[in-house]
This record gives structure tokens, C-alpha cells and sequence, in this order.
């Protein structure tokens, strides 16, 4: 797997560090309004690491949501479709929706769009990645891990075809392998 890398383009260090930060921002955003209750509905199966570590820096109340998109063929972005809905009830309940990239923004719309007519308290995201040169004005992020170049990545939960989730840090892969 490690010959197919081209470049680290964010170190296991530097995503630790920034969970870190993020989960600290979201414990005080939601601290003073914890009686409505809180899920976090994590988008499959790009943020399964990132839902996982995050989790373990918030020491809030919370439930865990899960539900299932496709939007990717390769490098290339589809019409963002669910696979699996969700399997809680948000009504009432805070939401902080969880994703690892805003590229186009068409996954998060869309799952937006699918909660709010359960009636949540509210609904916020926080996607470890954003391409800001992509990201579409009416989907905005309200936790951000990093901004990146506009480039595709793997690692940490992101894939290739399936491939490359377990990589601990975020890369870039060698031109050949995205060919192949
Ligand atoms: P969007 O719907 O275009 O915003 O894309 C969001 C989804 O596409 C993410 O949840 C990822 O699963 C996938 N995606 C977007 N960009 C990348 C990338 O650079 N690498 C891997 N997956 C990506
Ligand atoms: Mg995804």
C-alpha cells in the first residue's frame, strides 16, 4: 500500500492534534443545551475513523446515528444517493452531522435535506475536510478540521474504490494508481 503513496498531505500527528481542537469547539457549542439531547449522525463509511476518534475527545451525552451514501465512482464525483437511512429517531434532538469531506457538497444537501423532516432541534456539520473551491455556498460546514488543495485524497477513512481507508495519515496517490 505504502508504494502507491505519492505524498503525505496531512500526518497522523497534525489530524490527532486537530480532532483534538474540533471535539473542544463542539463541547462548548452544545455544553449549555444538553437537555434536548444530542446524536451525532456520522455519513458511511468515509468518517467511520474520524466519528470514532472524535467521539472519544467529547465527553457529552450522545447517541450515534449512521447512515449510508454513495457519491464517488473512483475520482469522480455521482449523484450522491442513500444506501442504508438512517437507523434513529432525531426528532427533537440536536444533530451535529459528521463527514469527512465537503467536496461538492451534494452528500451533505442531501442528507440535510432528508433530516430536517424528521424535526430536529437542530442540525450543524463538521466534516474533517473541506475543498473550499468546490464547496457550494448553501452547504455550509460549521466545524472544519482542514482546508485543502482541490485534489483527491485517501486515508483516514477516505478511499479509492474501497481501497486505502486504513492508511493512518491523509495522502495523495501516485497518478498510476488512479489510471489503473
Ligand atoms: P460531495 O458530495 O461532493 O461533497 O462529496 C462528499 C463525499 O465524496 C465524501 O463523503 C467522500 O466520501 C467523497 N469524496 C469527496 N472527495 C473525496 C476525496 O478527495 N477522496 C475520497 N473521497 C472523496
Ligand atoms: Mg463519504
Amino acid at each position: 500500500m505504502d508504494h502507491d503513496i505519492d505524498r503525505i498531505l496531512i500526518s497522523r500527528h497534525r489530524i490527532a492534534e486537530r480532532v483534538m481542537e474540533l471535539a473542544a469547539e463542539i463541547a462548548r457549542t452544545y455544553a449549555g443545551d444538553v437537555e434536548a439531547g444530542l446524536t451525532l449522525v456520522t455519513i458511511l463509511s468515509g468518517s467511520l475513523i474520524f466519528l470514532s476518534d472524535l467521539i472519544r475527545c467529547l465527553p457529552l451525552r450522545m447517541k450515534i446515528g449512521l447512515i449510508t451514501v454513495s457519491s464517488y465512482k473512483g475520482t469522480k464525483p455521482t449523484p450522491a444517493a442513500i444506501l442504508q437511512q438512517l437507523n434513529t429517531d432525531v426528532t427533537g434532538r440536536h444533530v451535529l452531522l459528521v463527514d469527512d469531506i465537503l467536496d461538492t457538497g451534494g452528500t451533505l444537501r442531501l442528507v440535510r435535506e432528508q433530516l430536517v423532516s424528521a424535526g430536529p432541534k437542530s442540525i450543524r456539520t463538521c466534516v474533517l475536510l473541506r475543498k473550499p473551491s468546490k464547496a457550494p455556498p448553501d452547504v455550509p460546514a460549521d466545524f472544519v478540521g482542514f482546508d485543502i488543495e482541490d485534489v483527491f485524497v485517501v486515508g483516514y477513512g477516505l478511499d479509492f474504490n474501497d481501497h486505502y481507508r486504513n492508511l493512518p495519515d491523509i495522502a495523495v496517490l501516485r497518478p498510476e494508481v488512479y489510471a489503473s
